[in-house]
């Protein structure tokens, strides 16, 4: 089997190429600027705005996982494009997000996934809750230099989970049947408002940090004086009204029904990538994404 793995630079990509590549599953890494001199995993070039490197990305691929186009402008047809050019795909599993059927059309997630289940193929679709590892990439900025998140989330639990477990779920339903024809909601193992979270970062960084609610309206104008375009910050508007009125809130026990084992917890993350929101000091490396492969977590041990 041959899968190919878009976004495979990405949070959840890396852990999908990591997770197929420990089942010894042939995989193909696409990314607009693949690393070609990279030794192990075949790297292609893939770019949603440019579709003539479309059909030999998909050339000879049995199974795809698919990030949408969610920054792309005019987006509507895409996946429906995509899908067609890849002739030889049988299984796709798809990287669409909670709240999916409530969500603005400005990116057409709900409308993605009927693309894909119309599609004819065997398909999977993947809701998962917040990521762990946004705080690490979008918020790290504010929690490294000035200890503090601001954003419109009041004081509603959020199940976060790890990008590593969708990964693995990801995994699981391209190499093994019987995922077919199922969306799944992913979470963590369990529920924790934003300031809960950033406390136990703090607590991994040896530093207090700190979450602050901010007004709906304030975090919208902050999105827009920083130049977000009105479609965009109507999503992040939509994403913590979602957040706000407790839809991001239940816990699932999909990832532990799927790979056999529980959810990374929050500490676990938090212990492994503190080194991100320690103080600023001039000889700390760029802020990004961590790509080491974080352990499993035991069997039996959630925290
Ligand atoms: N972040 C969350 O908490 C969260 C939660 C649930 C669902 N999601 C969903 O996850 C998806 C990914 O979001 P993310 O923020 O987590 O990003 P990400 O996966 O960390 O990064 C985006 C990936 O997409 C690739 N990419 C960007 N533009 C592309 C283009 N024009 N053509 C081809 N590849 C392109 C990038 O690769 P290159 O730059 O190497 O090309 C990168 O690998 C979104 O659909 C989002 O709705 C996110």
């Amino acid at each position: 089997m041959t899968v190919l793995v878009m976004g495979a630079t990405g949070k959840t990509g890396v852990a999908v190429v990591e997770a197929l590549s420990s089942r010894g599953i042939e995989v193909r890494a696409a990314s607009r600027h693949p690393d070609l001199s990279r030794a192990g995993i075949e790297q292609v070039r893939m770019d949603w705005s440019d579709s003539s490197g479309w059909e030999s990305a998909l050339r000879d691929v049995d199974g795809l996982y698919l990030v949408g186009p969610y920054a792309e402008p005019d987006n509507a047809d895409l996946i429906r494009r995509l899908l067609a050019a890849g002739t030889g795909v049988q299984r796709v599993v798809h990287l669409s997000i909670i709240g999916a059927e409530v969500l603005p059309t400005g990116i057409p997630v709900a409308q993605w996934e009927l693309d894909i289940r119309e599609s004819g193929l065997e398909w999977t679709i993947l809701r998962p809750n917040w990521f762990f590892q946004n705080f690490e990439e979008s918020f790290v900025a504010t929690l490294r230099d000035q200890g503090l998140l601001e954003l419109p989330a009041a004081d509603a639990p959020i199940s976060f989970v790890d990008t590593f477990d969708v990964g693995e779920v990801a995994a699981t339903a391209l190499v093994e049947g019987g995922h077919g024809g199922r969306t799944y909601t992913l979470t963590g193992p369990e529920a924790i408002t934003y300031a809960e979270a950033v406390a136990e970062l703090g607590r991994a960084a040896s530093r207090d940090l700190r979450f602050t609610d901010l007004a709906p309206q304030e975090f919208a104008d902050r999105l827009t004086a920083g130049g977000a375009p009105p479609w965009a910050v109507e999503w992040q508007e939509a994403l913590f009204e979602l957040i706000r009125t407790g839809q991001n809130t239940p816990v699932t026990d999909t990832v532990e029904a799927i790979t056999g084992r529980p959810p990374r917890p929050l500490s676990a993350y938090a212990d492994r990538q503190a080194h991100h929101w320690l103080k600023p000091q001039p000889e700390l490396p760029e802020a990004g994404v961590d790509r080491t492969i974080p352990p499993s977590p035991s069997q039996s041990k959630l925290n």
